[in-house]
């Protein structure tokens, strides 16, 4: 199996979360070949061998591969999943000097290949840096998604499933805003197995007291695992080859990512979580949720916090 045929995924970043990415991408046999870039080849080599280990028992082959920046060429999509990662204590707003000049030169690097697919960002501080991804390639917006709150949103319908004892697949609710201590819960139209959650909260205090916590626990999650076994991987893995899926597959299903604003929800000019419809072409539309008079101060306040940082960091 050698001739790189049909998708090609190019994941530049081979730490916990790059690597739980190509993981689950293997496991689901959503690409056709796997290319893996990293600083550190002696890493590189081992992952990729381990990886190509199990392809055996996917659902269809992929092809992993040690890359290059050549491979972007013809790729489908890139992934960056470069840079530094939080360590206890940090926000991910704190990580936006390191990873912002390391994105310019990646970024570069990538375009230098006449690449013209869909970048997707996971790197922290995640909405600044799709947007100056989105900024430094000059690619159209709906090319360049940013994770988002995919996550956000994947623990809090998992944790709302576990107090309602449902599969998170029945809960369907979304975090939206910053990817990080800014982000909100958009309770006013969030519903389990279609129940409305406004009964809940306007109804009994002490659900509404447990549904805060749920929202609190789902914000501060990361610092918790991070606390606990140094970084979070597996979540972001598998949201990353949720929109990855969504890409190669041409779904056209609505997911929270990062997306640049264009007057939508009263925001313009900047990238931060939203639902949005993604397919092959990328980013199809915004999806406005109808936001309460809370949610919609929120929202504002969660948007000037990154429109401050951009600011401050000319992105
Ligand atoms: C997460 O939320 C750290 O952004 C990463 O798991």
């Amino acid at each position: 199996m050698k001739a790189s045929i049909g998708n090609r995924i190019v994941l530049i970043g081979a730490g916990d979360v790059g690597i739980a990415y190509a993981y689950a991408l293997v496991n689901q046999g959503l690409a056709d070949h796997l290319s893996i870039i990293d600083i550190d080849h002696d890493k590189l080599v081992g992952e990729v061998m381990d990886l190509n280990h199990g392809v055996v028992w996917a659902p269809s082959p992929t092809l992993v591969t040690e890359g290059s920046y050549d491979d972007c060429t013809d790729a489908t999509m890139v992934v960056l999943c470069a840079g530094a990662a939080q360590k206890p204590g940090e926000t991910r707003l704190d990580l936006v000097g390191k990873n912002m000049a390391l994105f310019e030169t990646i970024v570069g690097d990538v375009m230098a290949t006449g690449f013209d697919g869909i970048l997707l960002v996971a790197t922290n501080p995640v909405d600044i840096l799709a947007h100056a991804t989105w900024r430094y390639s000059g690619l159209p917006a709906s090319q360049v998604i940013g994770s988002g709150t995919i996550l956000d949103s994947a623990r809090f319908r998992f944790m709302l499933g576990e107090y309602y004892d449902v599969a998170p697949m029945s809960v369907h609710a979304s975090i939206i805003g910053e990817h990080g201590d800014t982000e909100l819960p958009v309770f006013s139209s969030a519903n389990v197995s279609g129940v409305p959650l406004r009964r809940d909260l306007d109804g009994d205090p002490d659900k509404r007291e447990r549904l805060t916590q749920i929202f609190e626990e789902t914000r501060d999650a990361a610092y918790r695992i991070i606390d606990s076994k140094g970084s979070t991987s597996y979540g972001i893995g598998m949201g990353l080859a949720r929109i990855t899926r969504a890409v190669l597959r041409n779904e056209q299903v609505s997911l929270p990512v990062s997306t640049l604003l264009q007057g939508e929800y009263g925001q313009d000019g900047i990238y931060i979580g939203v639902p949005a419809v993604i397919g092959r072409s990328g980013v199809l539309r915004v999806v406005e949720l109808e936001l309460d008079e809370t949610e919609r101060q929120q929202f504002a306040r969660s948007a000037s916090a990154l429109r401050a940082v951009s600011e401050q960091f000319e992105v």
